[in-house]
């Protein structure tokens, strides 16, 4: 995810503006750049790479200036490069920007016609030109970015400054972190507190749509649209600079288990268009012609990115009746498949970098088959390599176990299942519209359901001494069961299995006694019957089940002895729903067992080696 931090003060911007980034590396990049004055003009640095690179390309030049702005990119809109890399400038306008602008293909067009030549592939460029144009028009600094803002839609934190008034920073945000730091005549902006917490504790966390005005006398916020002044107090921050970096969270894993309800929705922003019933397939590089064609899907991933392909092909199959069949990379790769002429292949990784992975997606290229990769990392392997590549825009997951990339990849096979079964003719637009409505209220739905938290933590220190676990579940909601186990078994070193809760009577029933603790998957489905006489089937040999259902399931209490409610939403994006108190449980009974929980023994965050 993008850092931001801007600086105008007594001391030289430069190092101040250095020392940001790099305390905001933590969040992930792959350039950086920074902006100063020089006199009245602007200079501006950049390069792709780290931000010792961008140290290395000023170093020797004696730079001096009272304000600034720097910037680390993670790759959304075009790959990473130095031209993509921030600060923008159109005429003496240089900003930085960290979210995403929807529409900033249709405005960049506009722009284009009207003369403005653009330099890089990002929808960042855009702002700072639409800035600029109304600057050309004899609007005020602020005044010009009220209007640009006007014609934005997405998410976003910027911050701006102007040749026209060297003495000025004026920031917004909307939907991306923005902090305002308050030091002794000095003055930050910055995407996270670490960014300037060596100057200074004094905060001001921003709203969406307040608009700050920074001079190195002071700050004032005003009402984006009104203009009318708001009253903020200031925060002082008591977190050591560890903690800051986790937003203070104790684990980077909790705070990406917390972040999934901005991950989710920065992963559908832009990519559905509820009133016309569609799933905007640019943002997948395909035409629905392109789909029409095709008559298998083949998934193929490894570990939890597997897990989003088992869901993926419960999905598919069900809305667009087109057969799937899942593949763990490395299985694919030496299993001699069988790929028709119509094949699709759909690769998910996370990090795009996995060498299972990208050897699979090879070999099926060579097999002949289009590839389209649900993807999280811009410029990544997997990425260029594929026809297609549908970014999951959860930003950059620093814990080894993967949490938002999961349920974020959950999404992009959500809109793809939508899109090939509306391709095939398979679903009536009332239908998708229903599918919309209820994704759209997914992220306030994962609000809702991590405030489970306090009950997970407590269901955690009654089982985290146990040596054993079993997860079931059914249906579409099989793979979460696996997905608990296997975070289970990866941070807390307890040995889990997921099963398909049918499949229990065949084998591992064996094993049920009071010291096994049993997690059940019940939500409110047409197979809730059954998973409840699963249920009975454990009690029954003294196992000990915690069900989690769906919230209003009352009929669970006489068969659970500890039962979490989760909100209700379609049987298609409750593996959504369900993940987070199977990464939750997994994350406490590791806290409680005092294991490492960002970096467990033996795993790799990207395993790059077969
Ligand atoms: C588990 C986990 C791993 C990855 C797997 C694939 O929490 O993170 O199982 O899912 O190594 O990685 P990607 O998705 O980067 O290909």
């Amino acid at each position: 995810m993008c850092g931001i931090i801007g600086y105008i003060g007594k001391r030289n911007a430069i190092p101040v503006l250095i020392n940001g980034l790099k305390r905001l590396e933590y969040r992930g990049y792959d350039s950086a750049g920074i902006a100063f004055f020089s006199g009245n003009k602007i200079s501006v640095r950049r390069c792709a790479g780290k931000i010792k690179d961008l140290e290395s390309a000023i170093k020797g030049e004696k730079l001096r200036s009272v304000a600034g702005l720097g910037h680390t990119r993670w790759a959304t809109h075009g790959r990473p490069s130095e031209d993509n890399a921030h600060p923008h400038r159109a005429g003496g306008t240089v900003l930085v920007h960290n979210g995403i602008i929807e529409n900033y293909f249709e405005l960049k067009e506009d722009l284009r016609k009207k003369g403005h030549v653009f330099k890089s592939e990002t929808d960042t460029e855009v702002i700072s030109h639409l800035i600029h144009s109304f600057l050309q028009k004899g609007l005020s600094f602020e005044d010009a970015m009220r209007e640009a803002l006007k014609l934005l839609e997405g998410s976003y934190a910027i911050g701006v400054i102007n040749e026209k008034e060297p003495g000025r920073m004026l920031a917004v945000k909307k939907d991306s972190p923005l902090v305002l730091g308050l030091g002794d005549g000095e003055f930050f902006i910055a995407s996270d507190i670490p960014a300037f917490l060596k100057y200074t504790r004094d905060v001001i966390i921003l709203e969406n749509n307040e608009l700050v005005s920074i001079t190195n006398k002071g700050v004032s916020i005003s009402a984006l649209n009104t203009g009318k002044p708001v009253r903020r107090e200031a925060t002082r921050i008591t977190w050591s600079p560890t903690m800051a970096e986790k937003g203070g969270y104790r684990h980077f894993m909790l705070k990406e288990i917390y972040e999934q309800p901005r991950a989710v929705a920065d992963t559908i922003r832009g990519r559905v268009f509820p009133e016309r019933g569609e799933v905007n397939l640019e943002e997948f590089s395909l035409r629905e012609s392109d789909l029409r064609k095709i008559g298998k899907v083949f998934l193929i991933a490894c570990g939890t990115s597997w897990h989003a392909a088992l869901v993926g092909k419960y999905m598919i199959e069900d809305m667009a009746r087109v057969p799937c069949e899942v593949d763990i990379a490395s299985e694919f790769r030496y299993r001699k498949p069988i790929v028709p002429k119509d094949s699709f292949v759909i690769v998910i990784t996370q990090s795009g970098e996995t060498a299972d992975t990208i050897a699979a997606q090879r070999e099926a290229r060579k097999l002949g088959a289009r590839v389209l990769t649900i993807c999280n990392v811009v410029g990544s392997t997997s990425s260029r390599e594929a026809d297609s590549v549908f970014y999951t825009h959860s930003g950059p997951e620093i814990g080894v176990a993967s949490t938002k990339a999961f349920t974020t990849q959950l999404i992009g096979l959500y809109l793809f299942s939508i899109a090939l079964a509306k391709a095939k003719g398979g679903i009536a637009s009332g239908q998708i519209k229903e599918l919309f409505s209820e994704l759209l209220q997914l992220p306030e739905k994962i609000k809702k359901a991590l405030q489970i938290n306090d009950q997970v933590l407590k269901i955690a220190k009654k089982f985290c001494y146990t040596r054993d676990f079993l997860y079931l579940g059914r249906g579409i909601n099989y793979p979460i069961a696996l997905e608990g186990a296997l975070k289970l078994k990866e941070i807390s070193y307890i040995h889990a299995e997921g099963y398909p809760a049918g499949e229990m009577k065949h084998g591992p029933i064996a094993l049920i006694d009071n010291s096994m603790p049993v997690l059940a998957l019940a939500p409110d489905d047409q197979v809730l019957e059954k998973i409840l006489s699963n249920m009975e089937e454990v009690n029954s040999r003294g196992g000990k089940v915690i069900a989690v259902t769906t919230e209003g399931v009352k009929k669970v209490f006489a068969h659970a002895s500890d039962i979490l409610f989760m909100p209700k939403t379609n049987s298609y994006l409750t593996p959504v729903i369900f993940a987070i108190p199977m990464h939750l449980l997994a994350y406490h009974m590791a806290v409680l067992k005092k294991c490492n929980v960002d970096q467990p023994r033996n795993l790799a965050k990207s395993v790059t080696v077969e």
